[in-house]
């Protein structure tokens, strides 16, 4: 495995590949969720590449930029053992030199769930995303379904702009007891741990009803929230039922939805969805 950083290089490499690109985004600080998304790129494409770079313009002024995790020697290592041929590991002033003036915005799809409470964050997202997919011109993109705003948001930037690639959104990976796999778990006490698992009870209880014939947006998402207000730690942010397609909100669910929630606990935000179809 090669670790590369700076942009010409990359972009001559991609340009001696022959056969098809895997490629997987991330910010580092890896876990089973990201590796997950790694091993499909691996089994799918011939050479895969992953990216490690916190990207600044997704953060807002009061979010988690400074102290988000880094370490890139554990990364490096995991990278190379889920079979990542190649790491693109760029600096923040090669991806945004002095006079850097273009960005890409989402129409619509932002205007709910994190969209709705992170202003400009899918701005980042789309702009960094769009340059890392111009660098390693991949064949194939690999995004977690666990940011499922993310994932629909850079589905349709691939439609809009006519990208040549196959985009795959992967199963959310969990821990034993359903949490899901984050960068940010490691930001919680012993005691937020333990209760950060109701996410999941929140969305499995709503599952549970949709699964009994439920279908009615305000039932479904009321007995999910009740879930979140046993537990002292957690402070709901937002719980939303939407249509997947769109991702505006349901009031009945008729086809393919998405139930998807943020949490609090203290400083750390947790999201986590269920598909309900
Ligand atoms: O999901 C992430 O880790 C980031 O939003 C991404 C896609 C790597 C863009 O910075």
């Amino acid at each position: 495995m090669h670790v590369i950083s700076s942009i010409p290089e990359m972009i001559s490499i991609r340009n001696s590949m022959k056969g098809s690109v895997g490629f997987v985004p991330t910010m580092g600080y890896l876990h089973e969720g990201h590796l997950s998304l790694m091993t499909a790129a691996r089994k799918q494409t011939d050479t895969v590449i992953a990216s490690i770079f916190i990207n600044p313009t997704q953060f807002g002024p009061n979010e988690d930029l400074d102290s988000y995790p880094r370490d890139f020697e554990r990364d490096e290592k995991l990278a190379r053992e889920a079979g990542v041929d190649f790491i693109f590991y760029p600096d923040k002033s090669s991806m945004y030199p002095p006079g850097y003036a273009s960005f890409v915005v989402p129409e619509g799809l932002d205007r709910h769930l994190c969209g709705a409470k992170r202003p400009g964050h899918f701005r980042g997202v789309m702009t960094i995303v769009l340059k890392l997919f111009n660098i390693t011109r991949p064949t194939d993109a690999y995004f977690g379904q666990k940011d499922i705003q993310q994932a629909r948001i850079l589905e349709q930037m691939a439609s809009d702009f006519h990208l040549q690639l196959q985009m795959h959104i992967e199963p959310i990976v969990r821990e034993t007891d359903g949490l899901a796999m984050s960068s940010r778990n490691v930001y919680l006490s012993p005691e937020e741990r333990e209760q950060a698992a109701c996410l999941y009870k929140a969305l499995n209880t709503a599952k549970t009803k949709y699964t009994a014939g439920e279908r009615d947006a305000k039932a479904l998402m009321k007995a999910a929230e009740e879930e979140i207000f046993h537990h002292s730690l957690a402070q709901l942010d937002y719980i939303e039922l939407v249509d997947y397609q769109t991702l505006m909100p349901l009031s009945r669910i008729t086809g393919r939805a998405v139930l998807a929630l943020a949490v609090y606990f203290g400083k750390t935000r947790l999201i986590d969805n269920m598909i309900l179809e």
